[in-house]
């Protein structure tokens, strides 16, 4: 299951440490490799010699240790693994991730990392529902830090409640969930998301109502397909996903000069809400009131279409193009005109009237339209949508 896998596993300062030595036997028991580092307080609940006895491999304790700096450097150690796992995640090690703090081998690994975390939290309940772990929580779950638990049950010190850590059976599959190769591995998707802003003047921009939501949950959901995704933004109101190349943009030409760099690709889906024009006039000083009531007068131009010069690449076309069509009358009908007229290869088609609530919403009702026709999909949320298409487009590449 997880054969020929590294993973880097920091056992942290907790009573729950030593579920960590179950750990490790389970992880080798799946087939990984696990290269153990123990902190100063994990030392108080196990002890190195069991820990690096049931890893068959040589345990990591400190920064400065010139023995181990000669043999293999901390940035290295931080980055010969497939994952790293912290198992238990202490309170004080989570406050010293989620401010960036390096001021011990297992602080300075977790900064240094090039590889994805995977952390199991572990302490005293009131310890984990205070405000601050969980605005370290949040923090480190927003730069891309992956958890698994904590469980609610009893705990070593008598009290009851989330904190627990999870049990290892558990972490392991999530492990190997993390780890696993999904059908997309090897494969570059292109996905644009969000409005674009075109502005007017320094201070003023025209926009749209897009949230980024669907583009987003698509770059999250092919991503957890394996996919190496190049996500090209507007400004968006949803926070990009974790484990994916973000390239933020504000305007419709930015977008294009985005998309052109990041060819080539396997897949390109163009889920951004892409102004139709700029302003062709805009002024680079913030335009004034001139107190005699005349109105300045925009002039546009029209913005390049990203979806139709892509799709009608001579060169570097990637295989899969596939657009959406946001309509508020005749979708299926605008919508299969467009994909003609575009040349891509499927158009995601959906109603945008504002009485589905679906443009800034949480849910979408789609109809994915190929050269093999069309097909309406029940009205589900955007994340769902996300999770079949991706596994629309991994069949597609297959
Ligand atoms: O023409 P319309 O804006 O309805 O087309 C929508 C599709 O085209 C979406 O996939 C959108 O991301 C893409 N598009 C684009 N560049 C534009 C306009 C739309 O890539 N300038």
């Amino acid at each position: 299951m997880l054969a020929g896998k590294r993973v880097l596993l920091i056992i942290g300062g907790g009573i729950a440490a030593f579920k960590s030595l179950t750990l490790i036997r389970e992880l080798r028991a799946a087939g990984a490799r696990v290269t153990p580092v123990l902190t100063g307080a994990g030392a108080q609940f196990v002890t190195p010699l069991s820990v690096s006895a049931l890893a068959a491999e040589k345990i990591y304790q400190d920064l400065f240790d010139l023995t181990d700096e000669a043999e293999m450097g901390h940035i290295e150690l931080s980055r010969a693994a497939d994952l790293v796992v912290v198992a238990p995640l202490t309170a004080d090690l989570m406050a010293k991730m989620a401010t960036g703090l390096a001021n011990d081998l297992a602080s300075t690994l977790l900064l240094a990392t090039d590889k994805p975390v995977l952390a199991a939290p572990a302490m005293n309940v009131r310890m984990w529902q205070h405000p601050a772990t969980q605005r370290n929580f949040a923090t480190l779950k927003d730069d891309g830090i992956l958890f698994v638990g904590p469980d609610e049950g009893e705990m070593a010190c008598g009290e009851f409640g989330p904190g627990r850590m999870s049990e290892p059976a558990d972490i392991v599959d999530k492990i190997t969930a993390v780890l696993a190769n999904g059908p997309l591995e090897g494969r570059h998707v292109i996905v644009t998301s969000g409005p674009t802003h075109e502005p007017i003047d320094p201070v003023r921009y025209i926009a749209n109502r897009s949230s980024g939501a669907q583009g987003t949950a698509l770059a999250r959901a092919l991503a957890a397909l394996g996919a190496e995704v190049s996500f090209v933004t507007g400004p968006a109101d949803v926070p990009p996903p974790a484990g994916v190349r973000v390239i933020p943009v504000e305007t419709a030409l930015e977008m294009q000069t985005a998309v052109q760099a990041a060819l080539p690709a396997d897949a390109a889906v163009f889920a951004a809400a892409v102004a139709d024009w700029h302003v062709a006039n805009a002024s680079d000083q913030k335009i004034k009131k001139d107190g005699r009531g005349v109105l300045p007068v925009l002039e546009f131009a029209e913005n390049p279409d990203i979806l139709a010069e892509i799709s009608h690449l001579k060169r570097n076309r990637p295989a899969l193009v596939v657009g959406f069509a946001a309509e508020t009358d005749n979708v299926l009908k605008n919508a299969t005109a467009k994909r003609q007229r575009k040349g891509c290869d499927w158009i995601v088609a959906n109603d945008v009237s504002p009485e589905t609530g679906i443009m800034g919403g949480a849910e979408n009702a789609v109809t994915l339209i190929t050269d093999a026709g069309s097909e309406s999909w029940p009205r589900m949320s955007k994340d769902a949508v996300a999770t079949r298409l991706a596994q629309r487009i991994a069949e597609a590449l297959a």
